[in-house]
């Protein structure tokens, strides 16, 4: 198969949803579909239950459960297809941010009875930035939902896009029947005997036909008839350069659980979601379909076993082919590399790889060499933008616990925010370490590793804080009175960058108001 095939046959994909929409579920009916698996029940949920968010086991049998879930590979109907997976708890959403730059297109689950919830709101927030394409999945229409158009319209003013039906539910919960396929013109009817069958398909172009009356009752059709002819005055047909362009999501209902909907939004997916895309770096824009190789870190995981404190970092392909035993340039350590193991994923499957093509992940073995975002070329120095880190919104002072593992602590620390687990920032005044973290489990995560990992204990102390922003200005005088003014607040991040941070809205908006020539940043990347 030429390269162009291999690059334009592969769809690059992320699920998202809030927690218990039934983000696992679709993932593994998905991987059913592909052939990937053969029973349900063969991924593992990789949430940490609420009554367990102070669990370390849990938390380490997540990471270990995650490792193998990361990138779920498979092929479909001539189609490569990688699922990325993401956290499920919320306090990881920034490993999920981080994922989301290294895909092409997201699909988005939501719960049909509650509709967009907080977290959906916020990854949206993440995909509006970049312009992701997005399509929608409402699940659980076996349960008693929302009206249809309620949660459409919900849907487009919540995340603030627009919105295309491409199937249609004929009744919910008890009278839930099945869905009309606008996209295929299709009558899928929904036969709750058995979770693992697949459900049958009708062909069924007319609408009007009187043998709908047969499958689904007079009632039901008229309804039917009646929204179809709704959705065609209210929604603007189909567009699918809209669609790839962030601007429109196609909608599609079902229940994850009963396998049913599924099939379509998948066929679907195949069709119209778009192949790997352009990249950006500060340099200039990457095509995946150049020659020569490039790919970014935009995830590391490190080893289970204390033993072997080797990670995996995992690798993003832009452009070229990525091939075993090769030199690639590390752009920031400035050294060419060779990795003999790279590892693919197939479903929950490990395997060795001669070669990866733009839009695959590779999971190369490291002892220390890599950081997220890290750039691998052929030999030019790039480096991709796009990875940022998102303001931290609870804060802790970290101190050594064990005065003999002074140096272990600092290396723990070191390598842990290379992973992506916290953000360490120094203190102006008083030069204390500050940890900086989007969820509040990552105190416990990071205080569990540096002592399993590293053999370093640490303690924390409380810190009150409401935000950290990364701050700026060509004002020089305007900043560098905001600077001595707000000493007490400020500090320097990993890249000696000005941090302010913020003891509550108030402070933040009357450090906004007083300072209008000083930008303040919530993501690292500006
Ligand atoms: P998540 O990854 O988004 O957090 O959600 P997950 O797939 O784990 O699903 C959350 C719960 O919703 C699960 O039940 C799952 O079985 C259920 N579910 C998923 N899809 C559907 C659907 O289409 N219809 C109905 N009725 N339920 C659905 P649970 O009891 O929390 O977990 P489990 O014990 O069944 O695993």
């Amino acid at each position: 198969m030429s390269e162009l095939t291999e690059i334009s046959r592969r769809r690059t994909f992320a699920i998202i949803s809030h927690p218990d929409a039934g983000k696992t579920t679709l993932t593994e009916k998905l991987l059913l579909f592909g052939g990937a698996i053969h029973v349900a029940g063969a991924v593992k949920s990789n949430k940490i239950k609420r009554t367990a968010t102070s669990d370390f086991m849990e938390i380490e049998k997540q990471r270990g459960i995650s490792v193998s879930t990361s990138v779920m590979g498979f092929e479909y109907k001539g189609r490569k297809i990688n699922i990325l997976d993401t956290p499920g708890h919320q306090d990881f959403a920034e490993d999920t941010y981080r994922t989301l730059t290294a895909v092409d297109s997201v699909v988005i689950v939501i719960d049909a009875a509650k509709g967009v919830e907080t977290q959906t709101r916020r990854l949206m927030e993440v995909c509006r930035m970049r312009n992701t394409p997005v399509m929608i999945f409402i699940n659980k229409l076996d349960r008693p939902s929302k009206d249809t158009f309620d949660l459409l319209d919900e849907v487009e003013k919540e995340l603030m896009i627009h919105v295309r039906p491409l199937s249609w539910p004929i009744g919910n919960g008890n009278t839930f029947k099945g869905v009309y396929n606008l996209y295929e013109e299709k009558l899928n009817l929904f036969k709750n005997i058995s979770k693992t069958t697949i459900e049958e398909s009708i062909e069924f172009k007319d609408i009007h036909s009187k043998e709908l009356e047969q499958h689904i009752g007079s009632d039901a059709a008229r309804v039917l008839r009646e929204e179809l002819d709704m959705v065609k005055e209210l929604y603007e047909p189909f567009d699918i350069e809209l669609y790839r362009e962030g601007h429109l999501a196609p909608v599609f209902f079902g229940s994850a659980l009963n396998n049913f909907g599924v099939r379509e939004l998948l066929d679907c997916f195949i069709e119209i979601a778009p192949s790997p895309r352009i990249f950006h770096t500060v340099e200039r824009t990457i095509h995946p379909e150049e020659e020569k190789f490039t790919g970014f870190v935009f995830k590391i995981h490190a080893n289970m076993d204390p033993n072997h404190r080797d990670r995996i970092a995992f690798v993003r392909v832009c452009s070229g082919v990525f091939r075993r035993n090769t030199n690639y340039y590390h752009v920031r350590q400035e050294k060419y590399l060779k990795f003999a193991n790279p590892t693919a994923f197939m479903a929950d499957k490990k395997s060795v790889i001669d070669e990866a093509y733009p839009g695959d992940v590779v999971g190369l073995h490291d002892t220390g060499n890599f950081k997220i975002g890290d750039t691998l070329t052929e030999g030019e120095k790039l480096h991709f933008k796009g990875i940022p880190s998102f303001a931290p919104e609870h804060f802790r002072y970290i101190e050594n616990a064990d005065p003999l593992k002074a140096k272990q602590l600092a290396k723990g620390i070191d390598q842990l925010m290379d992973e992506g687990v916290a953000q360490l920032f120094i203190s102006k005044a008083s030069g204390r370490k500050i940890i900086g973290t989007v969820g509040a489990l990552q105190f416990e995560v990071l205080q569990y590793r540096l002592l399993h990992e590293y053999g370093a204990s640490c303690r924390y102390e409380p810190l009150n804080m409401y935000k950290a922003c990364w701050i700026e200005s060509d004002n020089k005088e305007q900043l560098d009175d905001f600077i001595k003014r707000k000493y007490n607040y400020m500090a320097t991040d990993k890249h000696g960058r000005n941090v302010f941070l913020a003891e509550s809205a108030y402070a933040l908006a009357n450090a906004q108001e007083k300072f209008p020539d000083i930008k303040f940043h919530f993501t690292s990347e500006f």
